[in-house]
């Protein structure tokens, strides 16, 4: 079971008509997820600073597609949602913790909140040289990528007290690794490199050494020898007064 299936799970949304709201939904990944538990939600708000929602989730009548900045109030009345899911979502926002407040003005008392973050400081590669993967992790979560106003390659560690100090009661807390052995172009371990070349673009000698380092690791892939994973926490919270 992937990392969307897991969120969807959480969420419980298998038993009631449930109206759901995925904050900074993405392409949808979690959306669809949600739409494929049994019977699924009656609503899903997609809501995203972009809209990049895949078209087939557009096109379905059980999905609302939403632009909307979450470092503003929740676009939604008080008490209006069953359930939250957000996912990779908190390291972009101005105020995780006012997110939070938000999300439990917008749930209705006994709904639940799951939100998750994969804590990039985890990213594990097997290459032929340790050293420089720890190096190129190192810079790659101290590094803003240029297309994000904000990042925490930390922020899955540090998901659990946010939870604990928010106005909602935590419920439970899980975290997993995915095992990946693919180095495709658009793979999870694939991007998370990308990331880490960018985050070394201004210092040549470095750039030098990680384009190599990308290449060794692809001939791992190519030889079956390549595990990547990256450790996701989530947070269940819920909505008790
Ligand atoms: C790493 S992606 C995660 C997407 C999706 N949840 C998933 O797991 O596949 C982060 C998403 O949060 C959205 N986002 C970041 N900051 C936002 C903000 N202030 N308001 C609305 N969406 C935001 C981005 O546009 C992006 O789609």
């Amino acid at each position: 079971m992937g990392r969307h299936q897991r969120l969807a799970e959480l969420a419980d949304v298998g038993t009631e008509d449930l109206v759901v709201a995925d904050l900074g939904c993405g392409t949808g990944r979690t959306v669809r997820a949600l739409l494929a538990s049994s019977p699924g939600p009656r609503l899903v708000h997609a809501v995203d600073a972009t809209s990049d929602l895949d078209d087939d989730l557009l096109h379905d009548a059980r999905v609302v597609s939403r632009v909307a900045d979450l470092d503003a109030p929740l676009p939604f009345a008080d008490a209006s949602m069953d359930r939250i899911v957000s996912m990779n979502v908190a390291e972009n926002l101005a105020d995780p913790a006012e997110f939070l407040r938000q999300c439990h003005r917008v749930l209705r008392v006994g709904g639940l909140a799951v939100i998750g973050h994969s804590d990039f400081d985890t990213a594990l590669f097997t290459s032929p040289d340790d050293e420089l993967t720890r190096l190129l992790v190192d810079r790659f979560v101290a590094e803003v990528p240029h297309w994000q106003n904000r990042a925490d390659g930390f922020m899955g560690r540090k998901l659990l007290s946010l939870g604990v100090d928010s106005p909602l009661t935590l419920v439970d807390v899980h975290s997993w690794a995915d095992p990946h052995r693919r180095f495709d172009e658009g793979s999870l371990a694939w991007k998370i490199a990308m990331g880490m070349l960018a985050a070394v673009r201004d210092d040549p000698q470095l750039t030098a050494r990680a384009a190599g380092w990308v290449e060794s690791v692809r001939s791992l892939a190519d030889a079956g020898r390549f595990l990547f994973s990256i450790t996701d926490v989530v947070i269940v919270l819920r909505r008790d007064s």
